[in-house]
């Protein structure tokens, strides 16, 4: 069976992609940043997963408000850095897992979840920072991606609840597939952020800490979290943390969490990330 043994949740800001590809990791204002994930990256490297399922959103480069469809995955062989405005990220070329997302896609569509289907899409910032940070620059990622693009932009965007059903769904898909793979899913976005109008500047820390607390311990208060309390609290893209609930549902109910780190500023918003593995999952 394809098994998913671990969530890697973190934040996605573009300007992290950017002061990676201008090669500013060591400045003052981002060495900090990078710095929490010299953990992470050994931790991965270690794990050596066979495939990441990576939930993320786009940010109107692949879709646009002629089509935005609730869940994306993409079932594709593979899918390109997304021209953003300024060229495509100088990162490599995702490839695709077309049988598993296809088993994937099978599974959860009977269990009722209707995902859309995608076999040509390009892939923006909310896929490619959070696989920099994990990875680097490396020749090519290091193992095969399946992206699942949430709508998060346009109103109204997937409950809690739905996320988190999702990601119970995607974990028994994952679990019928004939294959032995090792599997790890991103959980990637926020933290609590608004990009306009008179909040622009928000950051909550207080709501971000708890949030982290309870993705770990209390999945369930996270997943009955109405989108009004995002926006109040986390401000107008704070609901990005929505899409943490789909990775935190494909994985067991208990957890460890592995690492925890949080700084601020980072752009506009914090920089949240966490890792939890599943008790029973143990690598020897
Ligand atoms: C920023 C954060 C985002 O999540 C995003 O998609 C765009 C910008 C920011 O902090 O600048
Ligand atoms: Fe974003």
């Amino acid at each position: 069976m394809a098994k998913i043994v671990a969530s890697v949740n973190c934040s996605h800001v573009p300007a992290i992609g950017a002061a990676w590809d201008l090669g500013k990791t060591d400045t003052p204002y981002w060495a900090p940043v990078f710095k929490g994930f010299d953990f992470s990256k050994k931790w991965i490297a270690d794990l050596e997963p066979d495939v990441i399922i990576l939930v993320y959103n786009d940010h109107a480069s692949a879709f646009s408000v002629e089509l935005i469809p609730t869940f994306a995955l993409g079932c594709a062989g593979e899918f390109k850095p997304a021209d953003e405005g300024w060229g495509p990220r100088p990162v490599p070329v995702v490839q695709g897992h077309p049988v598993l997302a296809a088993h994937i896609a099978q599974s959860v569509i009977l269990d009722e979840f209707d995902l859309t289907i995608v076999n040509k899409m390009d892939v923006d910032h909310g896929l490619t920072v959070p696989l920099t940070l994990m990875f680097g620059q490396p020749k090519e990622w290091p193992c095969k991606i399946i992206p699942l693009a949430v709508n998060v932009v346009q109103y109204p965007p997937p409950t809690g609840n739905r996320c988190y059903n999702l990601g119970k769904a995607i974990k028994k898909a994952a679990e019928s597939f004939p294959e032995d793979l090792r599997v790890v899913i991103f959980g990637t976005g926020g933290m609590s952020h608004q990009l306009q109008g008179q909040r622009a500047g928000l950051i909550n820390a207080a709501f971000d800490k708890r949030l982290l607390d309870n993705l770990s311990k209390n999945p369930q208060e996270v997943a009955g979290m109405p989108f009004i309390e995002y926006f109040r609290e986390a401000g107008s893209e704070g609901i990005e943390m929505v899409m943490w609930l789909i990775a935190r549902g494909a994985l067991e109910t208990a957890v460890r969490e592995i690492y925890r780190f949080y700084h601020v500023p980072a752009s506009n918003t914090a920089l949240g990330h966490l890792i939890l593995e599943n008790d029973s999952f143990s690598r020897t």
